[in-house]
């Protein structure tokens, strides 16, 4: 398996054009298994992640071309007719997200059988509110054997679902089954991610007709069929923050370009808070840290529009050189710290209790072998070792793979000493 190798000490300098979202990305690609037409999506990032629902997606009868379009990737899918409505274990385990077929699959064929996702390592992730939203709509639901089996043989109606909390994904699911169920669905306590936006409006580019998505109510007026559409996937606000974070921790200026700053104002607030130099641009904005240190900031992760839970890990290796104790809340996932015991292996001060940690900040860090253990953890390491003396290298970089496009290329364009370490067969465990 392969590994990163970083040279920490370099300050960054140059551009860095960010990526499609990638939590995007994948729940527009299960939208297009809800018409018979083809639906382009330009400005979408390759990684692991799109590429494991493409495998599904094909075994479902989808045909998925990647093609280079003028304004970079692009992804064209078209399901004429679904061949299979079975989404097994093995494809769907690899990727959580790939649940989110099960809502398309049933609004289509009026039947679904879906592999539950299983845990994952930042918690238990349940799919209660999933089903209890599909189960408003009319779907009948059993669960055995670790199969979601549905039925809705006469097609699903609208309802009003009311969800006990925002969740990003049950949102989008009740979403994306809504728009073909018969009459109207209020959607109450919606997940408000920018995310939400951008399915919403490639449903509306396939027919649909979808209001208030990006605000805790959602109404859908449910059609007859949708329409293929060419629709552009939104920058990912995570990968934005995350090279924020890295310009911030190693020092010098970099602008981030073909992104909205506004999907992370309260990761920025935090930076200048803690004294990062931030300028804001159209299509992005500039990062500035002249070598001075940093203040110690206290932070709670909170649902869109608060402090992203996918930005916590790295905003921890940011505070790990500062002056001071930073207090970092995690209120969205159980087990979310896992990052810290590995931060630890480079020099950082860290206690962890229940849902908060404390991060005493230290003169330096120092570079060491340490492991990637999730997919935003795995960054976080990666911005550590940025600042550290020394060679730290990061092992289990698949985790990586999955959310980042070119990270290495991405980071070495601006002076960083970053390296993939090809590591063939060889066993990590
Ligand atoms: C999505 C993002 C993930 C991000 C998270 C929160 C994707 C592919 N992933 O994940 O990167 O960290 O939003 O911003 O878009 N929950 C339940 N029952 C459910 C569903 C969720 O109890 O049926 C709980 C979860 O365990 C968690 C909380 O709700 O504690 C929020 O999760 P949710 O917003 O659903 O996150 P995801 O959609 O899984």
């Amino acid at each position: 398996m392969d590994r990163i190798a970083i040279t920490g000490g370099a300050r960054l300098h140059g551009e860095i054009a960010i990526s499609g979202a990638k939590n995007s990305a994948i729940k527009l690609m299960a939208a297009s298994l809800l018409t018979d037409e083809p639906l382009r999506l330009t400005n979408m990032p390759r990684l692991a992640d799109t590429r494991f629902l493409a495998r599904l997606l094909r075994r479902l009868g989808a045909e998925v071309v990647e093609q280079d379009g003028e304004d970079g990737a692009e992804t064209v899918l078209h399901t004429r007719e679904i061949v299979s409505a079975l989404a097994p274990y093995d494809l769907v385990r690899q990727m959580r997200a790939s649940f989110n077929v099960l809502g398309p699959l049933i609004a289509r064929t009026g039947h679904a059988k879906v592999s539950l996702p299983g845990g994952c390592t930042i918690g238990a992730r349940p799919v209660d509110l999933h089903l209890d939203a599909l189960r408003a709509l009319g779907a009948s639901i059993d669960l055995h054997e670790g199969y979601v089996y549905a039925q809705a043989p006469r097609g699903l109606t609208g309802a009003r679902i009311e969800f006990p909390f925002a969740s990003v994904g049950a949102t989008e699911h009740a979403m994306l089954a809504a728009v073909l169920a018969k009459g109207e669905t209020v959607i109450k306590n919606a997940a408000c991610e920018p995310e939400l936006g951008d399915l919403a409006d490639c449903l509306n580019a396939m027919g649909a007709h979808v209001a208030g998505a990006g605000t805790s109510t959602i109404r859908i007026q449910g059609v007859d069929r949708l329409h293929g559409a060419t629709h552009a996937v939104i920058p990912d606000r995570i990968e934005t923050g995350t090279f924020a974070l890295a310009a911030a921790m190693a020092g010098g200026e970099v602008r981030l370009t073909r992104t909205r700053s506004d999907f992370i104002d309260a990761l920025l607030d935090k930076m200048v808070e803690a004294g990062v130099e931030v300028t804001r641009h159209n299509d992005g904005m500039t990062v500035k840290r002249n070598g001075h240190r940093l203040q110690a900031v206290e932070v709670e992760t909170d649902p869109y529009p608060g402090f992203a839970t996918d930005l916590q890990a790295q905003f921890m290796a940011l505070m790990t050189l500062a002056d001071g104790e930073s207090v970092i809340k995690e209120t969205i996932f159980e087990n979310r710290f896992m990052h810290a015991p590995e931060l630890a292996r480079l020099g950082a001060d860290i206690s962890v209790s229940g849902g908060e940690a404390r991060v005493r900040g230290v003169p330096t860090l120092d570079g060491a072998q340490v492991m990637a253990t999730d997919l935003r953890a795995s960054v976080s390491l990666v911005i550590a070792a940025l600042a550290a003396r020394g060679e730290t290298t990061v092992s289990r970089v698949y985790h990586l793979d999955r959310g980042f496009e070119r990270l290495e290329e991405k980071l070495s364009a601006c002076g960083a000493d970053v390296r993939r370490i090809a590591g063939e067969g060889e066993s990590e465990d």
